[in-house]
C-alpha cells in the first residue's frame, strides 16, 4: 500500500558514505529484530546483548516497544492498524540507526510476519543487515512468568486483544536467529547472538 502524501519532495545526499562512518566508528550498522510474545525475553536478551557489545567496544542501542510507546508512539494502541504503524515508524528509525553505524536493538512483539517482511525490505534496499530473532517460549511458561500480571489480566478478559490469548501472532519461519527461552539460559541466548554476529562478520 502507498500512504504517502508528501509530494515535491527531493532526496538530498550528504558528502559523507555510510562506509566514512563506518570506518571512523570502527564498527557496522545493522538492526537485531527480536519478536516474540510478550515477557518471552525479548528486552532481556536485548539488554544482555547491549552491554556484551559494548564490552567488545561496539556501540548498540536499545529501541523498546513498552518504552517507544512512552514517547514516540503514544499515540498507538494495539490494534492491528496500530501495531502495524508502530512497527513500521520502528523500522524505518532502525534503519536510520544502523545507518549512522550503531547496533540497533529493536525489541517488539511484532506480531505479524508482513510488518516483519515489510521492515526486512527497507533495510535490505538500503544494503543494511537485518537480522530477525524469535524469541520463543511456550504460552504455558510465559503464564506462568508473567512479571507484569498481563496474561492474568488478558484470560480475567480486563485486556482486551492480548497477543497470544485473543490476538494473533506469527511465528516466524524463515528467520535468522531461534531461541528457546524456555530452554537456555539468558547468558547463552546472548552468547548464540554474538556468535551469529562474529560469524557473520557483523562485529
Ligand atoms: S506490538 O504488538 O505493537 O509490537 P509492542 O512490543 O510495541 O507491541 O508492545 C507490547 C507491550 O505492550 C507488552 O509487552 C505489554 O507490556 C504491553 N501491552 C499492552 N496491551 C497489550 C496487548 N493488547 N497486546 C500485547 N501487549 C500489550
Amino acid at each position: 500500500m502507498n500512504d504517502n502524501k508528501s509530494t515535491n519532495i527531493i532526496w538530498h545526499d550528504g558528502k559523507v558514505t555510510r562506509d566514512r562512518r563506518s570506518q571512523l566508528m570502527k564498527q557496522k550498522g545493522a538492526t537485531l529484530w527480536f519478536t516474540g510474545l510478550s515477557a518471552s525475553g525479548k528486552s532481556t536478551i536485548a539488554v544482555e546483548v547491549e552491554e556484551a557489545l559494548l564490552e567488545r567496544e561496539k556501540v548498540a542501542y536499545r529501541l523498546d516497544g513498552d518504552n517507544i510507546r512512552h514517547g514516540l508512539n503514544r499515540n498507538l494502541g494495539f490494534s492491528a492498524d496500530d501495531r502495524h504503524e508502530n512497527i513500521r515508524r520502528i523500522g524505518e528509525v532502525s534503519k536510520l540507526f544502523a545507518d549512522a553505524g550503531v547496533i540497533s536493538l529493536c525489541s517488539f512483539i511484532s506480531p505479524y510476519q508482513a510488518d516483519r517482511d515489510e521492515v526486512r525490505k527497507i533495510h535490505q534496499e538500503h544494503q543494511i543487515p537485518f537480522i530477525e530473532i524469535f524469541v520463543d517460549c511456550s504460552l504455558d511458561v510465559l503464564e506462568e512468568r508473567d512479571p507484569k500480571g498481563l496474561y492474568k489480566k488478558a484470560r480475567a478478559g480486563e485486556i482486551k486483544g492480548f497477543t497470544g490469548i485473543d490476538a494473533p501472532y506469527e511465528a516466524p519461519i524463515s528467520m535468522e536467529l531461534h531461541l528457546r527461552t524456555d530452554q537456555l539460559s539468558l547468558k547463552e541466548e546472548c552468547q548464540v547472538v554474538i556468535d551469529y554476529l562474529l560469524e557473520n562478520n557483523h562485529l
